[in-house]
C-alpha cells in the first residue's frame, strides 16, 4: 500500500499514524507518492550508496562545520527548481497543504543537520529561525553565508517562532529544549541516539521506548520523525527533482496523520521521496541508528522493501 498526494496538497497514506498514547499497529511501510504517478516506481533506478556508506563512516564522524563550503555549493538543486517554479513548486506548496504557502520554520540546533535544512528550507521560500545552544550572536556566519532572509535567536524564541520546528540536536541534550513553545506544535526529530556520545538512556537500550518517543513526550509536540537516517552531506547534495529514478527516499514515521503529511511534503520539496514508515514506535524503530535502512540511502523501492522485511 502505497502513500499518495490527493486531489489537494495532503500526502494522504501518511495519515496513518496511531494515536498518541496507543500502541501502533504494525504498520507496513509505504512511499508516499503523488498523483498522477510522476515519481518513480518501486524498484526503479540503481542504488547510489552515499559515499560515507561505502566507506563505513560513522554519523558522527561527518565533517567539521564549513559553512564556507556551503557558500560555494549554492542552493540545494531542488530548492532551486522550486524558487523557479518548475520541478520543485508544487511539493514546497504540499508542505503547507496549500500552493505556494510561505511557513514558519524554527530550528533548534543548527549544525550538520539543523543548518542544512534551514538553508533548504529558506531556500523554497520560507520564514526561518535558527538557533544554537551558543546564543543567537555566535550564528552570525551562518546567518549570512545562508541569506534568504534567515534570522539567529534562542532556541526558545526558534521554538515559539516555528509553525513547523526542527529539533537536531544531540538526543543526549534533550532536556535541553524549550519543552513550552513546543508543546501542540509540529516538530520535526532528526535526533539520533548515540550512547557513546550522549549517555546511556537505560529505556533505549532496553528497548521499551524510542528516542522520539521521549522526546515527544517531554515536548508535548506533534513529532515527526524524519532526516534523521540520512548522511547530512546527502542531505545538502543529494536532492533530486520528483521523478528521477536516483532519486533518494527519506523514512518518516509519526503518530500524527496531518503533521506527517505536512513534513513528507518538506521531505518531497527539497529533494527527496518521503516513505511513510509508520507510527513513532514501531516506525521510528525501522529508522533509528543499527537498522537496516539507517544511513542506506536508496531509492522508495528499496527502501519500502528493507522496511517492510523488517529492521
Ligand atoms: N550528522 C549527520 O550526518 C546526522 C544525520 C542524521 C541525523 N543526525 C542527528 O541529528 C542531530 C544533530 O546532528 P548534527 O550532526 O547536526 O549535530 P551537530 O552538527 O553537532 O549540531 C548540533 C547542533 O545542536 C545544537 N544544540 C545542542 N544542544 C542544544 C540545545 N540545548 N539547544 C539548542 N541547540 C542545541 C548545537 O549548538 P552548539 O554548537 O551551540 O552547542 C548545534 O548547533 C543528532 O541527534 C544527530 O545524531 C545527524
Amino acid at each position: 500500500m502505497r502513500c499518495v498526494r490527493g486531489q489537494g496538497d495532503a500526502w494522504e497514506g501518511c495519515a496513518e499514524g496511531a494515536p498518541a498514547g496507543t500502541a501502533a499497529p504494525r504498520a507496513r511501510a509505504r512511499r508516499c507518492r503523488r498523483q498522477p504517478g510522476r515519481a518513480a516506481d518501486a524498484g526503479e533506478g540503481a542504488v547510489q550508496a552515499g559515499e560515507e556508506v561505502r566507506r563505513g563512516v560513522r554519523e558522527g564522524a561527518a565533517a567539521p562545520h564549513d559553512h564556507r563550503h556551503h557558500a560555494r555549493q549554492g542552493p540545494h538543486p531542488a530548492a532551486r527548481q522550486g524558487r523557479e517554479g518548475t520541478a520543485g513548486t508544487e511539493g514546497t506548496a504540499g508542505t503547507a497543504g496549500t500552493e505556494g504557502t510561505r511557513m514558519k520554520i524554527g530550528c533548534i540546533g543548527a549544525g550538520h543537520i539543523g543548518g542544512t535544512l534551514a538553508r533548504h528550507f529558506s531556500g523554497l521560500g520560507h520564514e526561518v529561525v535558527i538557533s544554537n545552544s551558543r546564543g543567537p550572536q555566535t550564528l552570525s556566519g551562518l546567518v549570512a553565508d545562508i541569506g534568504n532572509g534567515v534570522r539567529a535567536g534562542t532556541a526558545e524564541e526558534a521554538a515559539a517562532f516555528g509553525d513547523v520546528v526542527v529539533v537536531s540536536v544531540p538526543y543526549g541534550r534533550y532536556r535541553e529544549l524549550p519543552a513550552g513553545p513546543l508543546g501542540g506544535k509540529i516538530v520535526i526529530d532528526t535526533c539520533n541516539y548515540y550512547p557513546q556520545r550522549d549517555g546511556h538512556d537505560a529505556e533505549l537500550d532496553d528497548g521499551t521506548t524510542t528516542s522520539s518517543e521521549k522526546i515527544q513526550a517531554f515536548t508535548g509536540a506533534r513529532l515527526v520523525k524524519a532526516f534523521n537516517a540520512i548522511y547530512a552531506a546527502n542531505l545538502r547534495d543529494r536532492g533530486l527533482p520528483r521523478g528521477n529514478p536516483e532519486r533518494l527516499a527519506i523514512p518518516v514515521s509519526g503518530d500524527d496523520g496531518e503533521a506527517k503529511s505536512l513534513v513528507c511534503g518538506l521531505v518531497d520539496a527539497i529533494g527527496f521521496d518521503p516513505v511513510d514508515a509508520g507510527g513513532l514506535a514501531e516506525g521510528g524503530r525501522k529508522h533509528e541508528p543499527g537498522s537496516r535502512v539507517y544511513t542506506a540511502e536508496l531509492p522508495a523501492g528499496e527502501l519500502n522493501t528493507l522496511l517492510d522485511t523488517g529492521s
